[in-house]
């Protein structure tokens, strides 16, 4: 039997209030992902998930408690963990391959890196490259490409670096159904590539059950965890487009959207839309007796 993978990041007792609010975003956040796994973060827009994901990247402080990786506190943010945010955050003055190199020549310059770090540093660049299907397109700059192209660069330049954490902010949630379902499928081969740990937020549950090995579901104000779906599909390298369709599937993306209606609020806004109704309804009404002063 294989060993259970260590533990790659540990959430604990994680809170962060901002500054002149009363309510904390997140507050009592545990949680633990194995080196390898890859975790969904869902929840109502606003409870949190953003906020989550940069107190990972130690783009944030914690107000209490704390987020390790490998046991050891961050206090901010370090190479082996990139993030990759929806609206892909590229330098619209360098080109795609500039783009994809930035980190690391940023890191030649900040130490001395020998000649042969930085040939193969070239060479994971071309590599990525091709594997995204952008070499024909590495001398064009950001506003010259498309969505999906441009998802695909902010990708490759976060994978330069080969991090341990790999961070995405709804990654694909600007991108067209189809152009969404092909980055699904490179996400995965690059996962199985790769091997880095990833936590991904989304809004969409499909995606969400379809990619990640654990699906965590995030209820608002405070932002707390709210359940935890272990995702009882092959692994997510073994996953193929038509498992959408498939009985199992269609059950825990159900799950899933259940919880994410119960603590969402959807059901208190229906409420008080029927409220609405029946009041518009009364309102409505003809009065069937008219008074003496209407003659
Ligand atoms: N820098 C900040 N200063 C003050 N409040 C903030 C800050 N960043 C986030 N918030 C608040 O924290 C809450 C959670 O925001 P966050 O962006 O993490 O939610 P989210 O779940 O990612 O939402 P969405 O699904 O819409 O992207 C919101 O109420 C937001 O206004
Ligand atoms: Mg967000």
């Amino acid at each position: 039997m294989n060993p259970a993978p260590a533990t790659c990041i540990r959430i604990e007792r994680l809170g962060k209030t901002f500054r002149g609010q009363s309510t904390p975003t997140l507050q009592a956040i545990d949680l633990a992902v194995a080196e390898g796994e890859f975790v969904a973060l869902v929840g109502a827009s606003g409870c949190g998930k953003s906020t989550l994901l940069r107190l990972i990247a130690g783009l944030e402080a914690p107000s209490e408690g704390q987020v390790c990786l490998d046991d050891r506190p961050v206090q901010g943010p370090g190479c082996d963990r990139a993030v990759v945010f929806q609206d892909y955050s590229l330098y619209p003055w360098l080109n795609v391959l500039e783009n994809v190199r930035f980190c690391r020549s940023l890191r030649a310059h900040t130490r001395d890196a020998s000649e042969s770090e930085v040939n193969s540093a070239v060479e994971r660049a071309y590599a990525l490259l091709e594997l995204m299907g952008l070499d024909e397109v590495r001398t064009r700059y950001p506003n010259q490409l498309s969505g999906g192209m441009r998802q695909r660069v902010a990708i490759a330049r976060a994978l330069m670096a080969q991090p341990r954490v790999l961070l995405m902010d709804e990654p694909f949630g600007a991108l067209d159904a189809q152009t969404r379902e092909v980055m699904h499928e490179l996400i995965l081969r690059l996962f199985e590539i790769e091997r880095s740990t990833i936590v991904f937020v989304t809004h969409d549950v499909e995606e969400a059950v379809y990619l990640a090995d654990r699906v965590v579901v995030l209820a608002p104000q405070p932002g707390r965890i709210d359940s935890i779906h272990p995702v009882a599909l092959p692994p997510p390298g073994a996953r193929h487009p038509d498992l959408k369709l498939a009985a199992d599937f269609l059950h825990q993306k159900k799950i899933v959207l259940d919880r994410i209606r119960a603590t969402s609020g959807v059901q208190r806004d229906l409420d008080k839309l029927s409220r609405l109704a029946e009041l518009s309804r009364r309102d409505r009404r003809p009065d069937t007796k008219p008074t003496a002063g209407n003659h």
